[in-house]
């Protein structure tokens, strides 16, 4: 059950309230997000990324800067973002603007990542057609030996984003169909607005 009294003013508090509670539930991947960008012809597309980071701005999310979404988001800087977590019967859906975090916030970020991801990150040609798996292999086993004993450095084509809300809403599945969902909108003075939906 989820009331209006339940629910904070500020949807980023609401949200990390949920996600807090689901990582206390044990949900499987609580931090898997589906994240829907549009291609050049207007056309969606969508894939799991992971959130990796909540602040005041928004949701933080980490790739490859050369992507297809990288290039969708490009062309078209908006994103919608879909979590579910089964054991609470929530869903929450954002959809904002994105834009690249800072270098020093991505760079602060991948020190943080084990030296595994670090060299992946630098491998993996990411969204590009690779002929077979052994060429993937062996640019690894190249890196492993050029960067042996030394610290790696993040690729400039690898980064974060941020999704900066402008939408979200808060899902709670109740029996017979009839759900509890709350949208929070922004108003033109820029205040958020909550309102109850149908299920
Ligand atoms: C559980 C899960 C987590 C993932 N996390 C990330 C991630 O954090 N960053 C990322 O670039 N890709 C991640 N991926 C892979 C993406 O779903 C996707 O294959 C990749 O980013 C290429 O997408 P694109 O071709 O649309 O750019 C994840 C996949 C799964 C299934």
């Amino acid at each position: 059950m989820l009331t209006r009294d339940d629910l904070d003013e500020d949807p980023l508090k609401q949200f990390d309230r949920w996600f807090q509670e689901a990582l206390k539930k044990q949900v499987d991947f609580a931090n898997a997000m589906t994240i829907a960008t549009v291609d050049e012809s207007g056309a969606p597309d969508a894939r799991v990324l992971l959130l990796k980071e909540i602040n005041s701005e928004g949701l933080v999310f980490f790739t490859n800067y050369e992507s297809v979404k990288a290039r969708q988001l490009g062309l078209n800087p908006h994103a919608a973002a879909v979590f579910w977590w089964p054991v609470l019967e929530r869903q929450v859906r954002v959809r904002g603007g994105v834009s690249k975090i800072s270098a020093a916030q991505s760079d602060a970020y991948f020190k943080t990542r084990p030296r595994g991801s670090q060299l992946g990150a630098w491998a993996s040609k990411q969204s590009q057609v690779l002929q077979d798996r052994v060429e993937l292999e062996a640019t690894c086993l190249k890196l492993e030996q050029r960067y042996r004993g030394k610290e790696i450095p993040r690729p400039e084509n690898w980064g974060g984003y941020c999704l900066k809300p402008n939408h979200f809403e808060f899902w709670q599945g109740r029996e017979n169909r009839l759900h509890d969902r709350f949208e929070y909108d922004r108003n033109k003075s820029g205040d958020w607005e909550i309102r109850r939906l149908a299920p």
